[in-house]
């Protein structure tokens, strides 16, 4: 009988949680999806339950395994939403509180406070993040503060803590494997990406009991196993990677060194590129770990927009259409947004201006601004976005990007590509499939079990094909809007 060698791929997202069967080609061979609820409790809040996602990941490996079986899966892998804290206690395997998510700016307090302090060049020094409440260390510490008994219970080692992967993998496992990877501790704001550890100084500053955290490995370690009862899954099948969604995808487009740079269309959009070695920001974009290996870590610069695809998604909703498709139908029939830019600072703004407190924008409307005038802008804003972060990381890096590897729902949309394409000047090549972030992470859990995949491959190409003067009428109005945006009165 022949070996297993199917690696069952879990992509944890913000809107959706996805599963997908892949063989040692790297093709899909069954795929699941079930979506997510987000609420937004108070202005700048936003959380979700833990108990959800983790019923999401059950279903969704159910899925598959009642299609497909279980006897020919060799590995679990894990891509998941990153920043995303979830606190719980051992003994009874529940979460004390809400998942609070990454566009969560419930701790923008308490960045305030210690950016007062003085204490904001450190941090960014030791993480390579800049201080904000999209990071979990302030997120962990509400939580502590905000659940009665919680800091006596951390203490007295009943809690445990962890991003999305550490939960999962702590339930999968059934309570016996209490572990993150690389990528996802260097997204907490709390792991020092010098020393490769958890930082006592950062621990002290953000008032979170290093003790509560996840033993941190490589991305493509064995982390544990399965254990019957904890999902439709039997026991003893290795859970074999463990990557931040964003990264993920990074790895499932095969960029292995410098000089690619790829945009995943998600809730928000992350730009991401390898840079050979750790390169501290000046523009505003994050140093970050893409993955880790026993031969070390592999670093990279990203840009995290906070609210791209969820912008679409908003707007329609304004607009009482019925989805983003129907927004971007509306859009195709203008030929231009007519003078408006619609900012979409719905959670602040992340990279390249890290500004919390920032409140979305519609500008330049008249009595001549129609519907389809408004959809047009929503769309445009996510190109926008990524125009502005794909020039502060070639202003890092000192090396024009060549082309932009597109992946995630928004990179489906032709008419979006074709106006990324023109609005940043450079080829766009979307990618064949649109998980690439659980592709990617299969990949990894292949690579470990011996198996080279190959990397998702591009299927559309875009060129760019306006003139540099339209271009810059384009950009010029945008980065009006965003000025405004930014100096808003409170
Ligand atoms: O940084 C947050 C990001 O990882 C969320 O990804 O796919 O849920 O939008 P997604």
């Amino acid at each position: 009988m022949s070996q297993p060698d199917l690696v069952l791929a879990i992509d944890q997202g913000t809107t959706n949680t996805k599963a997908l069967l892949v063989d040692a080609a790297g093709r899909i061979l069954q795929q699941a999806s079930v979506p997510n609820a987000v609420s937004y409790p108070q202005s700048g809040w936003a959380e979700q339950s833990a108990t959800a996602l983790l019923d999401g990941v059950r279903q969704v490996i159910a899925a598959i395994v009642s299609k497909a079986g279980a006897q020919n899966i060799a590995a679990v892998a894990i891509s998941n939403q990153r920043e995303s804290i979830i606190v719980w206690d051992a003994a009874a395997g529940e979460p004390i509180g809400p998942c609070i998510i990454w566009q969560c700016r419930r701790s923008a307090a308490t960045c305030e406070a210690l950016r007062a302090a003085g204490h904001a060049g450190i941090i960014e020094q030791k993480t390579g993040l800049a201080l904000d409440p999209l990071f979990p260390a302030g997120k962990i510490a509400w939580l502590l503060d905000a659940v009665p008994g919680a800091r006596q219970r951390a203490e007295a080692g009943q809690l445990r803590a962890g991003t999305v992967d550490a939960w999962l993998l702590w339930t999968l496992s059934g309570g016996d494997v209490h572990a993150t990877d690389h990528s996802n501790a260097s997204r907490t704001q709390l792991f020092n990406t010098q020393t490769m550890a958890w930082d006592a100084e950062l621990a002290r500053l953000f008032d979170v009991p290093l003790s509560l955290l996840p033993v941190v490995m490589p991305s493509d370690s064995r982390f544990g196993e399965t254990v019957a009862g904890a999902s439709a899954l039997p026991s003893g099948i290795p859970i074999h990677a463990m990557i931040g969604d964003s990264h993920a995808a990074l790895y499932g487009h095969g960029v292995r060194k410098p000089g690619m740079v790829k945009a995943t269309y998600g809730t928000g959009t992350s730009l991401m590129a390898l840079t050979g070695e750790r390169v501290l920001s000046r523009h505003g974009i994050s140093s970050t770990i893409a993955w880790s290996t026993s031969a070390g870590p592999v670093h990279a610069l990203e840009g995290n927009i906070s609210v791209s695809g969820q912008a679409a998604a908003f707007m329609a909703d304004m607009l009482g259409l019925a989805d983003a498709t129907a927004l971007s139908d509306l859009a195709a029939t203008v030929s231009d947004s007519n003078g408006v830019a619609f900012v979409p600072a719905l959670v602040g703004l992340g990279a390249p201006h890290w500004r919390a407190d920032a409140r979305g924008t519609i500008t330049g409307m008249t009595l001549g601004t129609s519907r389809a005038h408004l959809a047009r802008a929503a769309l445009e804003a996510i190109a926008f976005q990524v125009a502005d972060v794909l020039a502060a990381m070639e202003q890092d890096t000192g090396t024009a990007l060549a082309e932009l590897r597109a992946d995630g729902g928004a990179s489906r949309n032709g008419f979006l590509m074709q106006f990324q394409a023109d609005i940043i000047g450079r080829p766009v090549a979307v990618a064949a499939a649109a998980e690439v972030s659980a592709l990617g992470a299969a990949a990894l859990a292949h690579a470990a079990l011996g198996h080279d995949t190959a990397p998702v491959a591009a299927a559309e190409h875009y060129a760019p094909a306006m003139p540099a003067a339209e271009r810059n009428e384009h950009l010029a109005r945008w980065h009006m809007a965003v000025a405004r945006t930014l100096n808003q009165p409170e």
